[in-house]
């Protein structure tokens, strides 16, 4: 509730405590049972360092107003006053690598396509969120659609590119919805069309629906899904950023990756690269889910520790009972042991552990989890979400369960670890794409740091 103090918070509220709060004066910011005092100083708020979130929760989403009121466009405005090449450079000099998992840079990323000649661009925007435990994506698009919109403008006007397509996953309806409405709003303003902002340069923007297919998150198989075709990986070469979309050079990026744009334009390169730790730079807005006391979204620089996130922020574990793990980067990050807590969030630390960062996924477990059954649902999960192209992963996937569901049951086990041990090595270096080639993440995280859940003798096996 908005009140002359600032924004006072109250939950969760179910329909019978409605009236009951009205009787309270919860309009003028009363007191009431539910009442948590004014929002900016809940602590799971006030300790965040919110860039990429800065507007969400505070504005209307369909407002340009209130996007305006909010700094909105001041990034593009500022690109529109630059050169291409200085913005692809900005974007460089800020230190943003991809959201999306691979942590690419994305102003390497854009300067490919810059300096790729044709007649015509593309910016695919990837909302296929599909990793499990993610929603921020979803969060921006819900609650600061401009701010995708804008990120993808300047991409556009950055390259020349002067269409973009954001492919949102199926099950996101009211992000899809959502950004229709924005973007319909932007175009009628002058935001989008012909001429940006009077520029007189083009850029427009549409929505895509997929299907609901962990791979079309992968950036070819979306490309192939945004074709009209089946979501089957691509070979690389070409990257996309020289032959993707329709053969086209094209920019694909994350939401995230998109939405940090125009603050990096707005306040300049320094501001953002200011935030971070080593390589990486800048927020990641993490999202808590799994056994934890509060889940949701988080955004803090690089640098912040995972026992940080998840008892400081996420209160412990919803059980009571003690933290055992938390699996970090979606279905295809590692299992991260209690003992790696506090290691600081950045992608080379977590990379040098074997865990990856990923797309600021993390889905916490309490002492009851059973890592062996963890290992095998990585296996069933590369089984049902393979596209089939390549062999390690079509085939391998499944001699996985087959593997580890004997090594469960106790067949042989040291001749089954052996050759569960092979076929993640051929899966991490023979498969097309890192769906098979980082299945063996999770599993192989597993067996490490949870060997007792497999049934191996630790104790033997320290001794022999
Ligand atoms: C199996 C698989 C699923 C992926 N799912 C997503 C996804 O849902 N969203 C996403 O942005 N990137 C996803 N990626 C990463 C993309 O291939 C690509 O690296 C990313 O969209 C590039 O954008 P960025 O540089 O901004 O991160 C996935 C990759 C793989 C291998
Ligand atoms: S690793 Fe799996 S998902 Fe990737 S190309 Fe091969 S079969 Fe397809």
């Amino acid at each position: 509730m908005v009140t002359p103090q600032g924004r006072v918070a109250y939950g969760p509220v179910q329909p019978e405590d409605v009236p009951g709060l009205f009787d309270a004066g919860f309009h003028h910011g009363a007191a009431h049972p539910l009442c948590h005092g004014l929002t900016a100083q809940i602590p799971f708020l006030a300790r965040q360092e919110r860039l990429t979130f800065a507007r969400v929760g505070l504005t209307d989403p369909l407002s340009l107003d209130d996007y305006l009121a909010h700094g909105g466009f001041e990034g593009l405005k500022r690109a529109i006053a630059l050169a291409p090449a200085d913005v692809v450079q900005a974007v460089t000099d800020s230190g943003l690598r991809g959201r999306g998992g691979a942590a690419f840079p994305t102003g390497i990323k854009w300067k490919t396509v810059l300096d790729t000649p044709a007649a015509q661009k593309y910016i695919a925007c990837n909302a296929d969120e599909g990793d499990s435990g993610t929603f921020s994506d979803r969060m921006l698009m819900e609650g600061d659609p401009y701010c995708l919109i804008e990120g993808m403008t300047i991409a556009g006007l950055a390259v020349g590119a002067t269409q973009g397509y954001i492919y949102v996953r199926s099950e996101y309806p009211h992000a899809f919805r959502t950004l229709q409405a924005a973007i319909g709003r932007a175009r009628a303003a002058g935001w989008l069309g012909a001429s940006v902002a009077g520029c007189g340069r083009a850029f427009e923007l549409e929505v895509r629906l997929g299907a609901g297919a962990y791979i079309c998150g992968e950036e070819t198989a979306m490309l192939e899904s945004l074709e009209g075709k089946r979501g089957v990986v691509r070979t690389k070469p070409p990257l996309p950023a020289i032959a993707g979309l329709f053969g086209q050079p094209t920019v694909i990026n994350n939401v995230m990756s998109l939405a940090a744009v125009p603050l990096i334009l707005a306040r300049g390169a320094a501001f953002y690269r200011d935030y971070g730790l080593g390589r990486s730079r800048g927020t990641l807005p993490f999202q808590l889910a799994g056994n934890l006391r509060r889940t949701g979204l988080v955004e803090k620089a690089f640098g912040v520790t995972l026992r940080e996130l998840l008892e400081d922020f996420g209160g412990g574990s919803a059980s009571g009972r003690p933290l055992r793990t938390a699996q970090v980067g979606g279905p295809l990050g590692a299992y991260v042991p209690a003992t790696q807590f506090d290691v600081p969030l950045d992608y080379e630390q977590y990379a040098a552990m074997g865990a990856m960062v990923g797309h600021g996924g993390i889905v916490a477990f309490d002492d009851t989890v059973d890592m062996a059954k963890m290992a095998r649902h990585a296996m069933a999960f590369c089984v049902a979400e393979s596209c089939g192209k390549c062999t390690p992963c079509r085939i391998g996937s499944v001699r996985g369960v087959e593997v580890i569901d004997r090594i469960i049951a106790g067949e042989e086990r040291s001749r089954n670890l052996a050759l569960l041990d092979s076929l993640c090595d051929t899966m991490l270096a023979g498969s097309l794409c890192a769906m098979g080639g980082m299945t063996p993440y999770p599993v192989q995280s597993a067996l490490k740091h949870f060997p007792q859940d497999f049934g191996i003798d630790t104790a033997a096996a320290a001794a022999a």
